[in-house]
C-alpha cells in the first residue's frame, strides 16, 4: 500500500516536471487587443484623420518570446475593411492567421472582430505587423519583437537597451485616395510628403522640429536598434553621424556581424544593428538620417527624415551643442546597395545553422518588373502613354486578387476552379533580353494563377529584374517561409555560369530580398508549410499593379503536416 502510494506520487511528480519543462519550452499565451479606430493627428502643419490601432501611431509594439502563442483580437471600429499581416511570422500550419486580404482571409468588416491565433516557432528577432489591404498599412503598422527563449542569450554582446526605430512614409493626402487615383488614371502615384522615424518627420520638414525622434543614450553602452522599414514605396538608406553600426540580424535571422556606416532597407525588411556609444560624453549631438535609394523613372519622395542621437548628461544642457550631420550615398547608388547586400551571411553556427537545401526538386525562373495595361475605351490615361496604364507583373502575369473569397478558403474547401488557376508560368513564356533593350510590346496579361508545390519540395527560384519601363529594385517578400539567398548579380541570370558561384555554406536567410536594379537574385526554400502563400514586391504601388503571385503548398501525409482547420470566428466572405 505504502509503496503503491509512493509510486503514484513519483509518477505524478515526474508528470509535473515534464509538464513544466514542456510548458517552459512551449512558451506562454499572450493576449493583445487591436481596436482599429480613427485618430486625428497633426504632421507637417496639417491635421488629418488616420486609421490607427488603439489610437496609436505607429501602432503598439507586440512582444513575445520564441515558442509563445499569440492571440491578437482585432476589432474593426472604422468604415474601411481591415486585415493584419504578421510580417515574417512563419505561421506553421496556421495560414488562417497570416492576414493578407483575399489571400488567406476575407477582410474584417466594420463592427466585426477576429482573433489572430498563432505560435512563434523557431524564430526570434525583429519583425513587424501591418495592415494588408489596399494602402491601409500607410498608418496601420507597428513592431513585432520576438525575444529569445528565457535564458537563451543573443549571439552578440548583451545590449544595454533595445530600441525599435520604424521607418514610415507620411502622406498629407489620404493614402487610399492616392492609390485609387493612380489606378484610375493609370499614372504613377503621388509621392508621399515625408519620411518618418517612429511616426516623426523631424527638423528638415516644415513645422516639424517638435515632431523629432530623439534617441537618448548614455556613453560607453551598447544599444540594439531594431530597424524596420514600414515605408509604403521607398527603400531607405539609414545612417547616424560619427557612429559605426554593427549589423547582427536581418528579418529575424542572425547574421555574421559586420560593420557599416549606412544600412539599406527595402520596404518590409528589418535589420538589427548594435550601436556602441562614445566612451565619454561628446560635446555634440548627432543626426540620424534616412533617405531613399531609387533608380526607377517615376517621381518619388526624395526628402530626408532626421532624428537626433543625444547623450544624456546630468549637468550640461543640450541647448548649445552643435549638431553633427552625416552624409548618405547618392539616391541612385546601386553600387552601394550591391556591396551592402553582399555583406549579409548567415551566422551558420551549431546553434543557428544555415539549413539551405543542398539539392533542388523544382526550379523556377520568374521575371519581375513593370509593364502596361491598355487604357479603357473612352478614357485618356496617364500611364507611360495616354493609351496605357502602368502595371507590374511576374512572368508577365499581373495578379488579380479575388474579391468574393480568399485563395486559402477556396483551396481548403476544394472549390477553387472559379477562383484561381494552377498554371502560373514556371518560366517566361516569351524569353527576351531581360535587362537589355526592352521589347516593344510591354503589355502584361492578367490572371489569378498559382504554383502548386508538394509538401517538402525543395525550391530554387531565380528572380530576374527587367528593364521594361526602367530598371528598378524590387524587394520581394515571401509569406510563410524564410528563404536562403544563394546568389545574385547584375544583368541576365546565366544558368550555365551563375549557379557555380552559389553560396550553399552560409547564405543569408530572410523573408524579403531585393532583386537588384537591373539584376537577379536566386533563393532556395523548403516548402514545409502547407497553405497558400503570397509572394510579392513590398513596394506597395508595385503590389497594387499586380507584382505578386501565390504558392499553394499541399498537405503532407503525416497528421502534423496538414493545414489546421480555420478558427470559428474566421471572417466570413
Ligand atoms: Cu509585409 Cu504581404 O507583406
Amino acid at each position: 500500500m505504502v509503496t503503491w502510494v509512493l509510486h503514484y506520487l513519483l509518477v505524478a511528480f515526474l508528470i509535473a516536471i515534464s509538464y513544466n519543462i514542456d510548458a517552459a519550452s512551449a512558451g506562454i499565451t499572450r493576449h493583445y487587443q487591436f481596436d482599429i479606430q480613427l485618430k486625428n493627428i497633426t504632421r507637417l502643419c496639417k491635421t488629418k484623420t488616420i486609421v490607427t490601432v488603439n489610437g496609436k501611431f505607429p501602432g503598439p509594439k507586440v512582444t513575445a518570446r520564441e515558442g509563445d502563442n499569440l492571440q491578437i483580437k482585432v476589432v474593426n471600429h472604422v468604415s474601411n475593411n481591415i486585415s493584419i499581416h504578421w510580417h515574417g511570422i512563419r505561421q506553421l500550419r496556421s495560414g488562417w492567421a497570416d492576414g493578407p486580404s483575399y489571400v488567406t482571409q476575407c477582410p474584417i468588416r466594420t463592427g466585426q472582430s477576429y482573433v489572430y491565433n498563432f505560435t512563434v516557432t523557431g524564430q526570434r528577432g525583429t519583425l513587424w505587423w501591418h495592415a494588408h489591404i489596399q494602402w491601409m498599412r500607410a498608418t496601420v503598422y507597428g513592431p513585432l519583437i520576438i525575444l529569445p527563449k528565457l535564458h537563451q542569450p543573443y549571439p552578440f554582446p548583451k545590449p544595454y537597451k533595445q530600441v525599435p526605430i520604424i521607418f514610415g512614409e507620411w502622406f498629407n493626402a489620404d493614402p487610399q485616395a492616392v492609390v485609387q487615383q493612380a489606378l484610375q488614371t493609370g499614372a504613377g502615384p503621388n509621392a508621399s510628403d515625408a519620411h518618418t522615424f517612429n511616426g516623426l518627420p523631424g527638423p528638415l520638414y516644415n513645422c516639424s522640429t517638435k515632431d523629432t525622434y530623439k534617441l537618448m543614450v548614455k556613453p560607453g553602452k551598447t544599444y540594439l536598434l531594431r530597424l524596420i522599414n514600414a515605408a509604403l514605396n521607398d527603400e531607405l538608406f539609414f545612417t547616424i553621424a560619427n557612429h559605426t553600426l554593427t549589423v547582427v540580424e536581418a528579418d529575424a535571422c542572425y547574421v555574421k556581424p559586420f560593420q557599416t556606416n549606412t544600412v539599406l532597407l527595402g520596404p518590409g525588411q528589418t535589420t538589427n544593428v548594435l550601436l556602441k556609444t562614445k566612451p565619454i560624453y561628446p560635446n555634440a549631438t548627432f543626426y540620424m538620417l534616412a533617405r531613399p535609394y531609387f533608380t526607377g523613372q517615376g517621381t518619388i519622395d526624395n526628402t530626408t527624415v532626421a532624428g537626433i542621437l543625444q547623450y544624456q548628461h546630468h549637468s550640461k544642457s543640450s541647448k548649445n551643442l552643435s549638431i553633427i550631420k552625416p552624409s548618405l550615398p547618392p539616391i541612385n547608388s546601386t553600387s552601394y546597395a550591391a556591396n551592402f547586400t553582399k555583406m549579409f551571411r548567415s551566422l551558420a553556427s551549431s546553434t543557428f545553422p544555415a539549413n539551405v537545401p543542398k539539392t533542388v526538386d523544382k526550379k523556377y525562373f520568374f521575371t519581375v518588373g513593370l509593364g502596361t495595361n491598355p487604357c479603357p475605351k473612352n478614357q485618356t490615361c496617364q500611364g507611360p502613354t495616354n493609351s496605357t496604364k502602368f502595371a507590374a507583373s511576374i512572368n508577365n502575369v499581373s495578379f488579380i486578387l479575388p474579391n468574393k473569397t480568399s485563395l486559402l478558403q477556396s483551396y481548403f474547401v476544394g472549390k477553387f476552379n472559379n477562383v484561381f488557376m494552377t498554371d502560373f508560368p514556371t518560366a517566361p513564356i516569351f524569353p527576351f533580353n531581360y535587362t537589355g533593350t526592352p521589347p516593344n510590346n510591354t503589355m502584361v496579361s492578367r490572371g489569378t494563377k498559382v504554383v502548386v508545390l508538394k509538401y517538402n519540395t525543395t525550391v530554387e527560384l531565380v528572380l530576374q529584374g527587367t528593364s521594361i519601363l526602367g530598371i528598378e529594385a524590387h524587394p520581394i517578400h515571401l509569406h510563410g517561409f524564410n528563404f536562403y539567398v544563394v546568389g545574385q548579380g547584375f544583368g541576365n541570370f546565366n544558368p550555365a555560369r551563375d549557379p557555380k558561384q552559389y553560396n550553399l555554406v552560409d547564405p543569408v536567410e530572410r523573408n524579403t530580398i531585393n532583386v537588384p536594379s537591373g539584376g537577379w537574385v536566386a533563393i532556395r526554400f523548403l516548402a514545409d508549410n502547407p497553405g497558400v502563400w503570397l509572394m510579392h514586391c513590398h513596394i506597395e504601388i508595385h503590389l497594387s499593379w499586380g507584382l505578386t503571385m501565390a504558392w499553394v503548398v499541399l498537405d503532407g501525409d503525416l497528421p502534423n503536416q496538414k493545414l489546421l482547420p480555420p478558427p470559428s470566428d474566421f471572417p466570413k466572405c
